[in-house]
């Protein structure tokens, strides 16, 4: 039998503090300190951002050793987000990991964000199916939306992104508008819930493939309720759950009609959703739709590992391990990376 892989993985992209320790592919701890000190700017504020990481990276990854029951010189080797990110995010992580990894002679192992979160599905969870052969996984996040064909295992092809706003980004500026706190995603999916999806319709971005284009339908959002607001002064509060669904629908929409021409063009029906707006019980209901009228085979990861993990990091650490794939003390973080 091989050898047991422990792992330490650490996340620090954006505005979660996460530590995780990974045996075998099964998570042992994820533990994540998120940032209330966001919530009042309508969206991240890097500086700020920064200095909770370095608040809370100690006891974080205290927490996730102690609650793995593991000490750290029981740990194989450290992954950190590489990228992309924030700068003053990531240097936090990386730091960190370096140090670690530095003073117990380990091996690191640099990780590329929004591979860990298709990932995410290689997790050995009882409560979750790692697909079979390849898919198709939808990954949509605060800064990233794209559609992957995923071959196995760390083989990722790009067939299709945003060229500008984000899904999450798009959600959490929705928000903004309505004058809801950051992030305002899950807040948007909460009131949706019990509105009407057809209380108001947006414009539809007219954009060619598979790529996926949501800075239109802000504007449109943006000026649809300010003109309301302004014919009728307290319309945003008085139909905030139909102005939400309605919201989520045309969101949800852009991304099934992309997902479906994805699917057609491929052949592939096996189909994922990951990051941050995977958590959404629109898209979560709208695939579920598609599997039943349409056959795919769908995988959800479980809400911990939709919004920023460290346990998604440390399943990409387990692979490269095994392959023998480490980094080395002078790798820097990037902001930006390609997917491969
Ligand atoms: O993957 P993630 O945690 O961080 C990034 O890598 O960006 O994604 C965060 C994004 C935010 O835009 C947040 O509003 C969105 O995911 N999000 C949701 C929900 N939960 C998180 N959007 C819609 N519905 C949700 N339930
Ligand atoms: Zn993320």
């Amino acid at each position: 039998m091989s050898k047991s892989i422990t792992l330490l993985a650490i996340e620090s992209s954006c505005d979660e503090t996460s530590a995780a320790v990974m045996i075998d592919r099964k998570v042992r701890s994820n533990v994540v300190a998120d940032q209330s000190v966001h919530k009042k700017f309508g969206g991240v504020v890097p500086e700020l951002a920064s200095r909770a990481h370095q608040a809370n990276i100690v006891p974080v990854v205290d927490a996730a050793l102690r609650e793995a029951n593991i000490g750290i010189n029981d740990v194989d080797a450290i992954a950190y987000t590489q990228g992309p990110g924030l700068m003053g995010s990531l240097l936090v992580g990386s730091s960190f990991s370096k140090s670690l990894a530095l003073a117990g002679g380990r091996p690191l192992i640099p990780v590329h964000h929004m591979q860990a979160h298709i990932m995410a599905h290689f997790i050995d969870d009882p409560e979750m199916t790692t697909p079979n052969g390849p898919f198709l996984c939808l990954t949509v996040s605060g800064g990233h939306t794209q559609i992957v064909k995923v071959n196995g295992p760390l083989e990722f092809e790009l067939l299709g992104e945003t060229i500008d706003d984000a899904a999450g980004e798009a959600f959490d500026k929705a928000a903004k508008i309505l004058e809801l706190p950051y992030p305002g995603g899950p807040l948007i999916d909460r009131y949706a819930q019990d509105g009407d999806p057809n209380f108001l319709t947006f414009s539809k971005p007219k954009i060619d493939g598979l790529d996926f284009s949501f800075s239109g339908l802000k504007t449109s959002i943006l000026y649809t309720l300010r003109d309301a607001e302004k014919e009728t002064p307290g319309y945003r509060k008085e139909h905030m759950k139909d102005i939400c669904a309605s919201i989520q629908k045309s969101i949800v929409d852009i991304l099934m009609e992309k997902i479906t021409l994805a699917v057609e063009q491929t052949g592939i029906t096996n189909v994922a959703i990951a990051g941050g707006v995977s958590a959404n019980s629109g898209l979560r209901n709208a695939l579920s739709d598609a599997s039943s009228r349409l056959g795919w085979e769908i995988h959800i990861p479980t809400f911990q590992y939709c919004t920023d993990n460290a346990g998604m990091i440390a399943i990409v650490g387990h692979y490269a391990y095994e392959r023998g794939e480490f980094g080395s003390l002078d790798q820097r973080s990037k902001t930006r990376m390609k997917l491969q």
